[in-house]
C-alpha cells in the first residue's frame, strides 16, 4: 500500500490531512491484518460521495420492487414482471443491471419454489396460487449499482412454505444486526446459518453475496455458512449484500443445462431468499436497499 505522510492529503479524496482523516483507521485495520485476518483493500471503502451515488441508485431499486409488490399475484407471468422492472427502471433514468450481465437475457431474476436463484422470466410462466417466488432486482444508475430481492407468496401458500419464507427473512435481519465496524463477515454468517439450522433448513454454500456499488459484483464474496471471527473485517465504507439462500431440504444445487442460469435444489424442495444492500458506517450500518 502506498505510503502517505501524516500531513499529506488523505487517499480517500476528502481533501483533509491524512492524520485527521483515515490514518487512525488504517492503523487499526493494519493491526487486524497482522493478526492474520482478512481486511478490505482501500478500493472497497466507498467515499461519502460514492455512498450517496449507491443510495440514489437504491431509490430506484426499492421503488421498482415496491411496484412489483403491487402487481404480483396469481395469473401474472414472470414476463410481465420483467417488463415492469425494465420499463420502470429505464423511466427513472436507470438501467437493469441484470440485462446482458454475463449473457443473462432479462432485466430481473424470478425464482419460483425449488428454483434457488437466477430464474429467467418468461411470458410462458404463469404464477399460480401456492407458489413462492423471489424477485431479484438490480439497478445501475449514474455509474452506481444497487441490488435487492424479496419473496412473494402467491395467493394461499402452505404453512410449510410460509414458514420458510418467514425464517429466511429473519435470517437476513439477524445477519444485519451483526453489521458494524470491527465485526467480521463470519459473525454475520454464523447467525444466519444458526437460525436456518435451528429451523431445520440448510443454507446454500456455493452461491452467496458480494460487495456492490462501483461494480455489480465486487469483492468480497459474502458467505452465509462461515464461522464467527472469520472472513473479512467490516470497516466503515464497505458496501455489500446480505442475501442468504435457504433451502427446506438439502443445500445441494444444480444449474439448468439448457439455459445455463437457473439454479435448482437437488432434492426439488423449495428454497427462499431475501436480499438487502448494506453499508458499514462509523457506528453501525445503513440499509440502502430492502
Ligand atoms: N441479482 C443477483 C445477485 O443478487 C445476481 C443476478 S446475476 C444475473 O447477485 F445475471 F442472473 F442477473
Ligand atoms: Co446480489
Amino acid at each position: 500500500m502506498e505510503k502517505i505522510g501524516r500531513n499529506d492529503h488523505c487517499w480517500c479524496g476528502s481533501g483533509r490531512k491524512y492524520k485527521v482523516c483515515h490514518m487512525a483507521m488504517d492503523e487499526k485495520i493494519h493491526r487486524y491484518e497482522l493478526e492474520g485476518h482478512m481486511v478490505p483493500d482501500r478500493s472497497l471503502l466507498k467515499s461519502k460521495e460514492q455512498i450517496q451515488g449507491i443510495r440514489d441508485s437504491s431509490v430506484i431499486n426499492v421503488a421498482v420492487l415496491d411496484a412489483v409488490e403491487k402487481m404480483i399475484g396469481p395469473g401474472i407471468t414472470t414476463g410481465q414482471i420483467d417488463d415492469l422492472v425494465h420499463d420502470m427502471t429505464v423511466k427513472m433514468g436507470g438501467f437493469p443491471a441484470s440485462l446482458n450481465y454475463e449473457g443473462f437475457p432479462k432485466s430481473v431474476c424470478t425464482s419460483i419454489n425449488q428454483v434457488v436463484c437466477h430464474g429467467i422470466p418468461s411470458h410462458e410462466v404463469v404464477l399460480k396460487e401456492g407458489d413462492i417466488v423471489n424477485v431479484d432486482v438490480s439497478t445501475l444508475y449514474k455509474g452506481y449499482f444497487s441490488d435487492s430481492s424479496r419473496m412473494f407468496c402467491i395467493g394461499e401458500v402452505s404453512e410449510e412454505k410460509k414458514k420458510l419464507v418467514q425464517v429466511t427473512k429473519e435470517c437476513m435481519e439477524l445477519g444485519l444486526t451483526m453489521v458494524k465496524p470491527w465485526n467480521f463477515l463470519g459473525d454475520m454468517a454464523q447467525v444466519v446459518n444458526d437460525h436456518a439450522k435451528e429451523n431445520g433448513y440448510s443454507v446454500v454454500v456455493d452461491i452467496g453475496g458480494h460487495g456492490v456499488g462501483l461494480e455489480f459484483h465486487e469483492e468480497p464474496f459474502v458467505s452465509y455458512v462461515t464461522k464467527a471471527g472469520t472472513e473479512m473485517l467490516m470497516v466503515p465504507g464497505m458496501v455489500f449484500t446480505i442475501e442468504p439462500m435457504v433451502n427446506m431440504g438439502t443445500n445441494e444445487i444444480y444449474i439448468d443445462d439448457d439455459d445455463g442460469w437457473t439454479v435448482y435444489t437437488k432434492d426439488g424442495k423449495p428454497s427462499a431468499q431475501w436480499e438487502i444492500t448494506v453499508a458499514v458506517t462509523e457506528d453501525g450500518h445503513e440499509v440502502l436497499t430492502w
